[in-house]
C-alpha cells in the first residue's frame, strides 16, 4: 500500500508526533487534515526537540508539508510556529510547505467565544485548549467562515466580517465578553495575507499528481478517536472527525488512497480535559505514571490524567477508525511497575459491556473490569528490538494484540526517534 494514515486510538498524545516524524523518512509527503493548533506534537531527535501545533511533523525530516482544508487554521498561531521551527533550522519555505486554499481560518474571536463559553459551564466545561477550534468549526458548517483563499479578496473579507461580527458580537455581549472591531481585524488580516498566500493552493491536484507519480503520502492525524466528535465520548470531545476516514475529504482525495491505518496508542492511558475515564487511577499510581511519563499537556502545560490501558476503548478505536495495525508507545514508563491492569470491558449498574455505550450517564458510570498480569524488573527503555525487551514485556504487548483485535506494528521505547521497534512496515503493507 502507498499511503499511511496515523491516527490516535485513546484521548490523544499518544505520541502520534513521534511515529510520524520515524514514518516520514519513507514518506514524500505529510499531509494534516483535520484540527487545528489544539494539537502538540512533541519530537525529540538527537539534542533538539521540536514542538508543533499546526505544522505537520514530516517537516522535520526535510519533506514537503501539506495542511489540508479539514484544518483550521490560526494564521497568528501558524506564523509564530513557522519562526519557532525556522529559528531551529528548519525550511518552511512555500516550497516546503502548502496550505489548502480551502482551509478554515481562526480568528481572534474564536478563542474569545471558546473561552468566554467554558468559563459560562463553570463545573461543566469540556476543558477545551481555549484556542478557538470549536467555534471556527461552527462557523465553517455555518457558512460563514473566512477563508485562506478569501486573503486574496479584500472585498470579500469584508462582506464576511460584517457577517462574522454580527453574529459574535451579539454571542460576546451576552456572555459579558469583550467585542470585537471590524476595521482592527481586517486590517490585521490584509497585513498576514502577503505572507500566507504564497503557501496557499489547491492541495487535492498536487496530491492527485502525488498519487499518479506514485510517490507515498502520510495522512497525519491529531487528536484520537476518543476525542472524534461523532464517535468520541460526546460532549467532551474535540470539534471534528479524528478518524482515518477524515484524512479523505480533509485534504481532497478519495477514500481508496488513504491506505494503510496505523492507530496509535499508549501502553497505558491519558486524558486532558474534562470528561469521563473508565480506567483513571487517582492514586499514586496514577501520579507515578503521570511523573514517569512526562504527562504535561504540550499545549496548556495541563497535567495528563493518567490510568491503565483500556483494552476494550482501544478496541473500539480499532473498529470504529478502520485500524489496521497499532503503534504502541512509552512501554518504558510502565518499566519496574510489580503488577500492571489492563481493562476488557465495563460493568454499567449490574450489566456488563464490552464497549463504551454512546450515552454521557452510562460513561460516567462505568467500572472497569480489569485483567491483572505480572510486571517485569528488566528495562525495556530504548530497547531497539523485541530480543532486548523483558519476557514479561513481550506477553503484556502479545495479550493487548489479542484483547484490541489488531497487531501491533511498532514500538517505542523512548521519546527519542530511533528508540522504535519495527515489526511490519505499513508502507509495504
Ligand atoms: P501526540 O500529540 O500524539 O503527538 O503526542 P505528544 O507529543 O503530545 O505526547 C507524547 C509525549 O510522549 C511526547 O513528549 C513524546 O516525546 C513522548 N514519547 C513518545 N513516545 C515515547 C515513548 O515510547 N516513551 C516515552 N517515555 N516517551 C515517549
Ligand atoms: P494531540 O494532537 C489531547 C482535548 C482538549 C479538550 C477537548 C476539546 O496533541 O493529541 P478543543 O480545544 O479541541 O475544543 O478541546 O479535546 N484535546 C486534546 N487532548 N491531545 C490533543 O491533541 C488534543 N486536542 C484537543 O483537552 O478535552
Ligand atoms: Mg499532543
Amino acid at each position: 500500500m502507498a499511503n499511511v494514515a496515523v491516527i490516535g486510538a485513546q484521548w490523544g498524545d499518544e505520541g502520534k508526533g513521534k511515529v510520524v516524524d520515524w514514518l516520514a523518512s519513507r514518506a514524500d509527503i505529510v499531509v494534516r487534515f483535520q484540527g487545528g493548533h489544539n494539537a502538540g506534537h512533541t519530537l525529540v531527535v538527537g539534542n533538539q526537540t521540536y514542538k508543533l501545533s499546526l505544522l505537520p511533523s514530516g517537516l522535520v525530516r526535510g519533506k514537503l508539508g501539506v495542511i489540508g482544508n479539514g484544518v483550521v487554521i490560526d494564521p497568528e498561531a501558524l506564523l509564530a510556529e513557522m519562526d519557532r521551527v525556522r529559528a531551529q533550522g528548519l525550511d518552511v519555505s512555500p516550497a516546503k510547505l502548502r496550505i489548502a486554499e480551502n482551509a478554515t481560518l481562526i480568528l481572534p474571536l474564536h478563542g474569545a467565544i471558546d473561552r468566554a463559553r467554558e468559563a459560562a459551564r463553570g463545573d461543566r466545561r469540556i476543558g477545551t485548549t481555549g484556542r478557538g477550534i470549536g467555534p471556527a468549526y461552527e462557523d465553517k458548517v455555518a457558512r460563514r467562515a473566512i477563508r485562506v483563499c478569501d486573503l486574496a479578496e479584500p472585498a470579500t473579507l469584508s462582506d464576511k466580517l460584517d457577517e462574522l461580527l454580527l453574529h459574535h458580537n451579539t454571542l460576546l455581549r451576552g456572555l459579558g465578553a469583550e467585542t470585537f472591531e471590524k476595521q482592527a481585524l481586517l486590517d490585521r488580516l490584509l497585513a498576514l495575507a502577503p505572507l500566507i498566500l504564497p503557501h496557499a493552493e489547491p492541495v487535492w491536484e498536487r496530491l492527485d499528481q502525488a498519487r499518479r507519480a506514485g510517490q507515498r503520502i502520510l495522512f497525519e492525524g491529531a487528536q484520537a478517536v476518543m476525542l472524534d466528535v461523532d464517535h468520541g465520548t460526546y460532549p467532551y470531545v474535540t470539534s471534528s472527525n479524528t478518524i482515518a476516514a477524515t484524512a479523505a475529504s480533509g485534504s481532497g482525495i478519495g477514500p481508496g488512497a488513504v491506505g494503510f491505518v496505523l492507530g496509535i496508542a499508549k501502553a497505558y492511558c491519558t486524558r486532558v480535559g474534562s470528561g469521563p475515564f473508565p480506567t483513571e487511577l487517582l492514586d499514586a499510581t496514577g501520579r507515578l505514571l503521570g511523573e514517569r511519563g512526562r504527562e504535561f499537556g504540550t499545549v496548556t502545560g495541563r497535567p495528563r490524567r493518567c490510568g491503565w490501558f483500556d483494552a476494550a476503548l482501544v478496541r473500539q478505536a480499532v473498529k470504529v477508525g478502520g485500524i489496521q495495525g497499532l503503534a504502541l508507545t512509552k512501554l518504558d514508563v510502565l518499566d519496574g511497575l510489580a503488577e500492571l491492569r489492563v481493562c476488557t470491558g465495563y460493568t454499567i449498574g449490574g450489566q456488563s459491556f464490552t464497549h463504551l455505550p454512546a450515552a454521557p450517564g452510562a460513561q460516567a458510570a462505568a467500572q472497569p473490569v480489569y485483567e491483572t498480569m505480572e510486571g517485569w524488573s528488566g528495562s525495556t527503555r530504548g530497547a531497539r528490538s523485541f530480543a532486548q525487551l523483558p519476557a514479561q514485556a513481550v506477553k503484556y504487548v502479545k495479550r493487548i494484540e489479542e484483547l484490541v483485535e489488531a497487531p501491533v506494528t511498532l514500538l517505542s521505547t523512548s521519546p527519542e526517534r530511533d528508540d522504535t521497534i519495527l515489526v511490519r512496515d505499513p508502507f509495504e503493507d
